[in-house]
């Protein structure tokens, strides 16, 4: 695996790559890999015949007062899972946008809703620096996981509304032993409090398993389970438009955030 922090001299491997008639695959993270970020790279090398990973956190995606001063870091043990994983090329950009950087991308519709309603810019962020990666690694196939839901279905549009041509390919969400969905923001909870995370997956399984198509009623099924310090959301919409449903006559997805202390948990599953 080589370890690349130039934007250039990576799109020129990418493009050498491309002109042997070789598949190039991508996976963006923001690392501190688990096997969420893993599960990811092992889908996508079964789809090319080589794989870009990246390693960046995004400045433009956090709020004032959310955790970019503390995100956790890993370079090394990150270096190590992702050569374990089939990464060929890993991207660690430095300072990823040029000084005088003036584009965004901005999505209307699915950005309104669900985080991009509590997390104002977040979205933007997530699409222009997507964009600006995209245009870097030029890949033919990306991969994002089913565990920022709402982040999947916005880049999805992103692609087909700027018609991009990259295959957009979403991996199934990963979970530890005990159901907890994995994040690198597992890290900031005590013992007590990720004992209580547990109950973001129980009340979406107690949501799931429960035969009502009312669906307030599946809602007061969630609530009563979840143990938070604050429910940012919890909200049952369509598996594509996530639109909000009311009633449960089509294919749909329930969704959560919720504040644990100061950590802030997603967590999501088909119904
Ligand atoms: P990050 O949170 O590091 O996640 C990188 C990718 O890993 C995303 O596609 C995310 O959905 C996926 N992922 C995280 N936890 C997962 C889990 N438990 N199971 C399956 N997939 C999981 O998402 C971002 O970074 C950033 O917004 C990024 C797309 C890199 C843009 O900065």
């Amino acid at each position: 695996m080589r370890t690349e922090a130039d934007p250039g001299r990576l799109q020129a491997q990418v493009l050498a790559w491309r002109a042997e008639g070789l598949r190039v695959g991508f996976v963006p993270t923001m690392g501190f890999l688990h096997a969420g970020h893993t599960s990811l790279m092992d889908l996508a090398a079964t789809r090319c015949d080589r794989l870009v990973v990246s390693i960046f956190v995004n400045p433009m995606q956090f709020g004032p007062g959310e955790d970019l001063d503390v995100y956790p870091r890993d370079p090394q043990g990150d270096a190590a899972k992702c050569a374990a994983h089939g990464c060929d090329l890993l991207f660690t950009p430095e300072a990823f946008y040029p000084q005088d950087f003036s584009t965004r991308v901005i999505l209307g519709g699915i950005t309104d809703r669900l985080c991009g309603a509590r997390r104002p810019g977040h979205f933007e962020g997530v699409t222009t620096v997507v964009a600006r990666l995209f245009g870097v690694v030029q890949p033919h196939v990306a991969v994002f996981g089913e565990k920022d839901y709402q982040q999947l279905a916005v880049i999805r549009r992103m692609v087909r509304d700027l018609a991009m041509p990259i295959e957009i390919l979403g991996g199934e969400l990963i979970r530890d032993h005990d159901g907890l969905a994995l994040s690198s923001r597992n890290k900031y909870l005590s013992a007590a409090n990720r004992e209580r995370a547990l109950t973001l997956h129980r009340a979406l399984y107690a949501m799931r398993v429960t035969e009502d198509r009312n669906v307030e009623r599946l809602l007061d099924v969630g609530r009563d389970v979840l143990d938070v310090d604050r429910i940012d959301y919890l909200e049952i919409v369509d598996t594509s438009s996530l639109e909000p449903l009311t009633t449960m006559d089509r294919p749909a997805r329930a969704l959560v955030a919720a504040f644990l202390g100061k950590t802030r948990l997603i967590d999501n599953v088909a119904l």
